[in-house]
């Protein structure tokens, strides 16, 4: 392998480097459910505020989630008996953002 070969294989090697790195940053910028989850959702799910199951309530959450995780995210982005609201009054939440919440909250509460 000729010096000039080597160079170009050592430029490669630290572009592919640089482009995983990047993608790692961006992995690393997810939505963080837990911080969201104390802005809006623990006013409630943190204290019982209306009679909202508790967050670490492990037999309560046990009870809810026999309906199924899918039927907890749509009580989240529909609300349920006019007690929980609409998205758990997170404006800027998207789907998938309420569903990463409602798993943190019931990995809190095993
Ligand atoms: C204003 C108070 C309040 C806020 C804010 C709130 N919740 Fe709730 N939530 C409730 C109450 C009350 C219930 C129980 C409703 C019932 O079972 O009748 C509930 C129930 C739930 C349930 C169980 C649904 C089911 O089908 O049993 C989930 C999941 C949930 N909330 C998620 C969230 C998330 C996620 C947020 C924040 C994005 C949030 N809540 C914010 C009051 C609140």
């Amino acid at each position: 392998m000729s010096n000039h070969q080597i160079y170009i294989l050592t430029a490669v090697c630290f572009i592919a480097n640089l482009v995983s790195a990047v993608a790692v940053a961006q992995e690393s910028e997810n939505f963080d459910a837990e911080a969201k989850y104390q802005a809006t959702c623990f006013a409630c799910h943190g204290t019982g505020q209306a009679h909202a199951p508790v967050v670490g309530d492990i037999i309560e959450w046990e009870i809810r989630l026999e309906k199924g995780f899918n039927t907890l995210v749509q009580s989240t982005i529909n609300g349920l008996n006019g007690m929980m609201p609409a998205r758990g009054l997170c404006a800027d939440c998207t789907d998938d953002d309420l569903k990463a919440i409602v798993q943190f909250m019931l990995e809190e509460s095993q």
